[in-house]
């Protein structure tokens, strides 16, 4: 199947950023290794910390894709439009976190993305999005 993977803002500073909650691994590292457990789709990644950008790239996937694995991050519980154009588009998204978003501050249990999702992965560090992948 053809996968795109969107991380949103901060992301691209995976294994930098706060490792006792995000890891340790870039996710470049981590796609590579992503590629090979999973021969048998393709992957695409996409990251911009700019929400318009991640609302273009979703309308740009959308038809061209099987699946997106979404992490919007910070704009998950935020974003409006970002929201909007998962609802609008009909390739189905899948929202990832690394985190466990419901274990940690009150702001960040609010996701305005869930309701168009057709699942959430949250928690399992970055075995989240294998485990996406896993399900499909
Ligand atoms: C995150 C959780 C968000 O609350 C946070 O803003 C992120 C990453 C995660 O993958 O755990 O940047 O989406």
């Amino acid at each position: 199947m053809k996968v795109l993977i969107i991380n949103g803002p901060n992301l691209n500073l995976l294994g930098k950023r706060e490792p006792e909650i995000y890891g340790n691994i870039s996710f470049e590292g981590y796609l590579e290794e992503l590629k090979t457990n999973f021969e048998q789709h393709q992957l695409s990644y996409y990251q911009s910390n700019h929400e318009g950008d991640l609302v273009d790239a979703l309308q740009n996937a959308d038809k061209n894709f099987d699946y997106i694995l979404l992490n919007a991050a910070a704009y998950t519980h935020t974003s409006v439009a970002i929201a909007d154009t998962v609802s609008a588009i009909k390739t189905p998204v899948i929202e990832v976190h690394i985190s466990n978003i419901y274990s940690r501050e009150e702001f960040r249990r609010k996701s305005f993305i869930s309701p168009y999702a057709k699942a959430v992965i949250a928690g399992f560090g970055l075995k989240s999005y294998d485990l996406a992948l896993l399900s499909l």
